[in-house]
């Protein structure tokens, strides 16, 4: 395994279209995803050598993998490989025992599916059905699908949706995108920083070089997008992870950066029905559909299992892919048809507004922020963040650090998921939090 005594040079072959640190990333990434966390990468210098390349080409390729989180990097310390919850490979030893209280965000409430409706709807299409559904599968989705998501969007999101296709969810989505911007000859993605680290894997997987773009309390800094990105993906609604909504001057400047310089937004919409404090803020798609790329999926109202989502394209943009199966489209139809999505949002409303009101109680005094809407919130810590990461792991409750969506490390901070944490488990799992937080 590649370590610290390790000659690089010989693992990474430099091979490939385009120019070498796009080459040295790609090669590094395959390097990376086999290694433990927390492993140094050599000095740029020392790789430098070992290549008989710029050192400026590993500096490009660390910051690269930095911004997509394979690699974590602060000043005057080494460089070190990053494992978020990331593919789980062959090579990695058996994980520890699952913790007792998970707050790692990103889940629903999985206890509460309702398997009974939705086996109902399956059923549905089952028995009623024309035999043509079964027939050769629609690669942009099941019409009746489409139809159905485009009157939701309109009603629910304030989408323009001239044009919805069916995918496997956000993250598919996104990536059939930046498949269609690579082949337009786009090269740059810039993305918010922090954000959900797998769409910049996605992204870079893609083959787009992505830049991190800082957030504030407005949301995306759209003046600090690079000249010569043309594209940028953005969460509006409800920030990842800082919960921020993106705004009105922002989202103007945002649609003017569009017009201006041709290019296009990617709107993550990833949990916009969760509201608690606020009033929903319609998607930016619905003021200008010409210039975003709206994404949406079933996997935080129902379950990221069933792989549904959607996306609403500009006329102009195409992408490829294959729609998922039939009847579990034509079940989401027929949920959504009959009110059992809406009834089912509403029930859910209620449930996570509770727990966020007894999870904010539990902490105590401590500094929150997002709390207003979503199924996370983030925690502010006056003390290193990893080493509470760890306290806190070593007391069976999971947490995580904001650095692992930062491709900067900043302020030290948690991000608390709740949507998945049982009722009965919310005082105990703050009071271990509290206590690790020390
Ligand atoms: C920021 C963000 N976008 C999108 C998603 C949903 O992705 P998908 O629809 O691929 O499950 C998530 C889920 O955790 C998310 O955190």
């Amino acid at each position: 395994m590649a370590g610290s005594q390790t000659n690089w040079g010989v693992l990474l072959e430099l091979t490939g279209p385009g120019p070498k640190h796009e080459q040295l990333a790609r090669a590094l990434r395959k390097v990376v995803r086999g290694l433990e966390d927390g492993v140094a990468v050599p000095p740029s210098r020392q790789l430098a050598a070992d290549l008989g390349c710029s050192r400026w080409v590993v500096t490009q390729a660390y910051a690269q993998l930095v911004a997509e989180g394979y690699l974590a990097g602060r000043t005057g310390a080494a460089t070190r490989v990053r494992r978020v919850g990331g593919a789980v490979t062959a090579k990695q030893p058996v994980r520890a025992a699952a913790p007792r209280y998970d707050l790692a965000p990103g889940l629903p409430d999985l206890r509460h599916f309702p398997r009974q409706r939705w086996a109902d709807a399956v059923r549905g299409v089952l028995t009623t059905a024309p035999h043509t559904d079964f027939g050769l599968p629609d690669r942009a989705g099941h019409p009746r699908l489409r139809r159905v998501l485009a009157d939701y969007l309109r009603r629910v999101r304030g989408a323009d949706p001239g044009d919805v296709v069916i995918c496997g969810g956000v993250t598919d989505g996104v990536s059939r995108v930046c498949h269609a911007l690579r082949e337009t000859g786009v090269t740059r993605l810039a993305v918010e920083d922090p954000g959900w680290t797998r769409l910049r894997r996605v992204a870079a997987g893609a083959g787009l070089t992505v830049e991190p773009v800082p957030v504030d309390d407005e949301g995306i800094q759209v003046s600090r997008i690079p000249a010569g990105a043309r594209a940028v993906l953005v969460t509006p609604a409800h920030q990842f992870p800082t919960g921020t909504v993106l705004s009105p001057r922002r989202r103007a400047e945002l649609l003017d950066w569009a017009r201006d310089g041709d290019g296009l937004i990617l709107e993550d919409d990833y949990d916009a029905e969760f509201r608690y404090d606020r009033r929903p803020v319609g998607t930016v798609q619905g003021t200008d559909p010409a210039r975003v790329a709206l994404f949406g999926s079933v996997s935080k109202t129902l379950s990221p299992a069933l792989g549904l989502g959607w996306v609403v394209l500009p006329p102009q943009w195409t992408v490829s892919g294959h729609a998922p199966p039939v009847v579990d489209q034509l079940a989401l139809a027929g949920f959504v048809d009959s009110g059992g999505y809406d009834r089912h949002l509403r029930a859910a409303r209620l449930r996570y507004r509770t727990r966020r009101d007894r999870l904010v109680e539990a902490l105590g005094p401590a500094r929150l922020s997002g709390v207003a809407a979503g199924l996370h919130l983030v925690l502010h810590l006056d003390r290193n963040a990893a080493a509470v990461v760890r306290a806190a792991r070593e007391k069976g409750v999971k947490v995580t650090d904001l650095d692992d969506y930062r491709a900067t490390p900043g302020e030290p901070a948690l991000v608390l998921g709740y949507g998945n944490l049982a009722d009965n488990a919310v005082e105990t799992a703050a009071r271990l939090l509290r206590e690790a937080a020390g």
